[in-house]
């Protein structure tokens, strides 16, 4: 298959291949999603195809329109208006009952439907054009790092879909958060841009933080989010977290430093080090820490590099998203020195 790629404003291109039943991928603020027809189960499948991504692993259905939200969910609890008023569009994915139109391709057999309306203006056209809700994960390669740029999506999917629409650098960098309120209590599954703390304040209720987010599941564990529980947002190279100042860590790396070793450091710490350095943003700055990520992930395989040393950034904040995704690219792997 040839994979098309389009401006962002082929609108109408993408929305006929989406309404034909074709996989297009598009931008949204968060990473670019690989799209299907979120009503129709044969569509939705060929995207578990596209990224060999595992059948038990449930889909994002995007919106464009508040109402669809009524027509996807058997029962919408009122606080999720106020939550729409404070976050919508935007990185915020909200798990609820499903409704009988929701086919089980998308939910993964599970009675509850992830949702949320992107606030990228080319996804919301998209899915306008195309006329139905879109069931969209991350447009990488099943384990892949995701994709922030169109050139991330070609890398892992040319040939393999349809068509990649070309909406610029993703600006938040991270998925979504997403949270469940189909529990007693509103639980945080995965952290993203909107932090617990800006949903407690709306909620105006705890936000249970899922033992998933920052922990490492135990094998046979059942998990809230099935996505939690396989090795992620990996590269090639075995990527290894470093805990310390950056004295001890620069000692540490410069006495394993070699031509496939590299290191992801802070911005003006490259100088320190005695091995190729990737930066991701100043050691504060947490939005700069999640908008760079992938990308420095995916740098790594395109220079070839079989171990990434990584300076350990703090967990508040966007920050916690950043460790979630960390924690998993390294497979838990933690230093202190
Ligand atoms: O920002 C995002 O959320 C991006 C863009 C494209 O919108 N999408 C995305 O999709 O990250 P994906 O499939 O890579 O991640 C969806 C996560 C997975 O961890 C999945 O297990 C979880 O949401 N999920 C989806 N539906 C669920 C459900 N009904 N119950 C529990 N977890 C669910
Ligand atoms: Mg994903």
């Amino acid at each position: 298959m040839q994979t098309l790629l389009l401006k962002s404003n082929q609108i109408d291109e993408a929305g006929a291949i989406l309404r034909k039943g074709g996989l297009v991928a598009i931008p949204t603020e968060t990473v670019y999603g690989l799209a299907a027809n979120a009503l129709d189960g044969i569509s939705v499948a060929k995207i578990f195809e596209a990224k060999g991504r595992p059948q038990d692993n449930p889909l994002i259905v995007h919106i464009a329109d508040l109402g669809d939200v009524e027509t996807l969910a058997a029962y919408v609890p009122p606080v999720v208006y106020d939550l729409a008023d404070a976050f919508w569009p935007g990185p915020l994915t909200i798990i609820l009952d499903k409704s009988e139109i929701v086919p089980d391709e998308v939910t993964a057999g599970l009675d509850t439907v992830a949702i949320r309306m992107p606030s990228h203006p080319a996804a919301r056209k998209i899915i306008r054009a195309a006329g139905v809700p879109l069931a969209a994960p991350s447009a990488n390669a099943s384990g892949k790092p995701s994709p922030t740029t169109a050139a991330h999506v070609m890398k892992d999917m040319d040939g393999k879909i349809d068509a990649v629409v070309d909406g610029g650098p993703c600006e938040v960098g991270v998925e979504s958060t997403v949270i469940t309120l189909a529990t007693r209590q509103p639980r945080l599954l995965r952290p993203g841009r909107i932090t617990p703390e800006e949903i407690e304040e709306v909620l105006g209720d705890e936000l249970i933080i899922d033992d998933a987010v920052l922990g490492k599941m135990k094998e046979n564990e059942k998990a809230a989010s099935p996505g939690m529980k396989y090795k992620h947002y990996s590269p090639s190279a075995e990527v290894i977290i470093v805990k310390g100042t950056l004295e001890s860590f620069a000692k540490f790396v410069n006495g394993r430093a070699g031509e496939d070793v590299a290191a992801l450091v802070f911005d003006g710490e490259e100088d320190k080090i005695d091995c190729k350095t990737i930066n991701f943003g100043e050691e504060n700055d947490d939005l700069a820490h999640a908008q760079k990520l992938f990308d420095a992930l995916r740098a790594c395989d395109d220079e070839g590099v079989r171990t990434l040393y990584v300076r350990c950034p703090g967990d508040e904040g966007v920050g916690l998203a950043v460790m979630n995704r960390l924690l998993r690219a390294a497979e838990f792997k933690v230093l202190e020195v």
